[in-house]
């Protein structure tokens, strides 16, 4: 495939064959001599239409350490703000012989569209609440470096699963490892269609982080919340904030995530984010990795 729009129609070997060559490159990039030619005469343009500080960097990171060159676009200073289309953007800035494009957007859909109608490899660097799958792939790296395996595991995911693009993504990419996914939330932030992605479904937070060996933590979106939703702030911090006390009740030890950016106090203490349970800033090191791996076999599909 030319594209990387999600993880739902990637086989178990694609998702292999991206963390194994990630891995490769975390080797690359651990050397003193960080940057390697894979990429060069490439030119990709990173083009956000929502905020973001993970995604991008560590996309623009991955982009020089294998020599490409790089611009970026931010629709909140761009001529979008004067109504120029997606289409019209990214065409102009194909024209400038950019080959790769890697896309966040808030709407969900808008990296398909963009690949039925411009001619660059699109990267899907989020859309609105649907996929995420670099963030997905980079969990699973992650969690295959710290346990061994992603296959046997129990991953649950807790929060706010039904505006989250990282719980659907991680879903599909660790089911197809061989994983045993659960979500975990309020039931006013479960989708309703959940229980047929083929995932447990938990309400009580204590028993799902009994069942877990990893805990992938979410945050309320609050931004994507149409209407207001139970429960608020306070009250999700009170029933589903995860904190020491809490993982000291658990019979073992579990691995704590966070796609990141946390919400300190709500549905993560510090003294969980900050402490050996957690692997977090290892995520963010990873993505580095996995988005190399990422470009770098996309662009072998070019021409
Ligand atoms: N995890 C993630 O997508 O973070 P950013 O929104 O900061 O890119």
């Amino acid at each position: 495939t030319k594209h990387l729009l999600g993880i739902k129609n990637l086989t178990e070997d694609d998702l292999q064959l991206i963390l194994d060559t990630a891995a490769n490159f975390k080797e690359v990039i651990n050397r003193p001599i960080k940057k390697v030619p894979s990429l060069r005469d490439i030119t990709i343009a990173n083009v956000f239409f929502e905020n973001s500080t993970r995604t991008r960097l560590s996309f623009e990171l991955a982009e020089k350490r294998l020599s490409a060159d790089v611009v970026n676009f931010s629709s909140a200073n761009s001529s979008v703000k004067k109504g120029e289309t997606l289409v019209d953007t990214v065409n102009n800035i194909l024209s400038m012989k950019v080959d790769m494009v890697v896309m966040r957007h808030s709407s969900p859909g808008a990296p398909h569209f963009l690949s039925r109608n411009v001619n660059a490899n699109i990267v899907n660097a989020g859309d609105g609440t649907h996929e995420h799958p670099t963030q997905a792939l980079l969990d699973s790296f992650s969690i295959k470096e710290k346990l061994g395996d992603v296959a046997g595991k129990k991953v649950a995911i807790i929060g706010d699963i039904l505006h989250s693009r990282v719980a659907l993504s991680n879903i599909f990419c660790l089911q197809k490892l061989g994983a045993e996914v659960m979500v975990c939330g309020p039931i006013t932030l479960l989708p309703k269609y959940i229980a047929s992605l083929g995932v447990k479904v938990e309400l009580d937070v204590k028993k799902a982080l009994q069942w877990c060996d990893v805990a992938n933590v979410l945050r309320i979106q609050l931004e994507r919340q149409q209407i207001k939703y139970f429960p608020s702030l306070r009250e999700y911090s009170l029933y589903y904030g995860i904190n020491k006390k809490l993982l000291s009740q658990l019979d073992k030890e579990i691995v704590i995530m966070h796609p990141g950016p946390i919400n300190r106090g709500v549905e993560l203490s510090s003294d969980v984010a900050d402490s050996d349970h957690s692997i977090i800033l290892e995520q963010v090191q990873n993505g580095v990795a996995v988005r190399m791996a990422v470009l770098y076999l996309l662009a072998g599909t070019k021409g």
